[in-house]
């Protein structure tokens, strides 16, 4: 495609123009925006650019190697990988509320970024991956808040950067586009939506060890199936959560008492409303066959057949 290499050229151009000989400071959240800009960054300005990579121990299973092979591995991008997770889940236990989760975890990861930033000598630019419809979507204050969504990345307060911004004029699919040509993994370009608050927001009320990994290992196991049955552009995301309740179940001889598993699919366009996906029961089956086989704690396994509205897609 012709005019997105010449997006690339003409981009590149204009960051070598407007860093200089100075230097850059990307945050990689693990998605799709951040990790094409970094790889775009990279292009243009290469040992310029330095990326922090926050691990806060609600990523997803393979998620950080993931991230470190490809872009460190094979794109070559200088990663700091920090490791944050005690810090989170220090913050983070004894607290159920859904919107102080979310704060907690915002805050905690604009410090963690500070502390890590503030350990780096002349950095003068932030690059961050805003999209054209984040612009569109700030630019109004009529713009409806159910959750206080916040994006991984976020500007640290007291420190003070020039921004750059290479795909302000883009929407998603382009940015898609984008890193296809630049060659990155398409896992990594096709990569589904995923929440800065990431699975604290799965494990429904308070977080602790033990549901993390019941919802990561869940989680993993569903994306496995869905992936097996060629089912991953057909729904635009999947996940599973796990609501703290536990139920009588029987294995062998002998009666259980463990937790149930939720599982949320939804086609959408945008995430602003959706249907649950019609996965097929055999597919369903499978899954919640292994969930229950290779998950430990977990005897029942739900589908979420509630559409956006009246349900949100996260269940907090
Ligand atoms: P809801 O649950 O509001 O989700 O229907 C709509 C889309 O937004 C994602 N989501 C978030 N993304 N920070 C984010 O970056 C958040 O706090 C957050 N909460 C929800 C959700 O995964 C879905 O794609």
């Amino acid at each position: 495609n012709w005019s997105m290499d010449d997006f690339i050229e003409l981009q590149i151009e204009k960051i070598r123009e407007t860093v200089g000989d100075k230097k850059v400071l990307l945050g990689l959240s693990g998605g799709v925006d951040s990790s094409v800009v970094g790889v775009l960054l990279h292009k243009a300005i290469g040992k310029q650019l330095t990326s922090i990579f926050v691990d806060h121990g609600l990523l997803r299973k393979g998620e950080v190697e993931q991230v470190m092979d490809s872009l460190k591995g094979k794109f070559g991008l200088n990663i700091i990988q920090v490791d944050a997770r005690e810090r989170f889940m220090k913050k983070l236990t004894g607290v159920a509320d859904p919107e102080k989760k979310r704060k907690i975890i915002g805050n905690e990861f604009i410090r963690v970024f500070d502390d890590e930033a503030a350990k780096l000598d002349g950095i003068d630019f932030l690059a961050q991956g805003t999209l054209y419809t984040d612009v569109i979507e700030s630019g109004t204050d009529t713009a409806q808040k159910i959750k206080s969504h916040h994006n991984v990345g976020g500007l640290p307060e007291d420190v003070q950067f020039q921004l750059i911004e290479p795909l302000r004029t883009l929407f998603k699919d382009e940015v898609r586009e984008l890193g296809e040509r630049l060659g990155m993994p398409s896992a990594l370009v096709w990569r589904q939506p995923f929440p800065g608050p990431g699975l604290g927001i799965r494990v429904i009320g308070e977080i602790t060890e033990e549901k993390l990994q019941i919802v990561r290992d869940s989680d993993y196991i569903l994306r496995d199936e869905i992936a097996k049955h060629g089912l991953e552009r057909e729904i635009w995301q999947y996940f599973t959560v796990l609501p703290g309740i536990r139920s009588v179940g029987v294995m062998g001889d002998g009666r259980t008492y463990d937790y149930t598993v939720g599982i949320r699919a939804v086609t959408s366009i945008d995430g602003m409303t959706a249907d649950f996906a019609q996965i097929p029961w055999d597919v369903l089956q499978e899954i919640s066959v292994r969930i229950v086989d290779e998950v430990a704690h977990v005897n029942r396994v739900v589908y979420d057949i509630t559409s956006k509205p009246p349900a949100t897609i996260e269940w907090e």
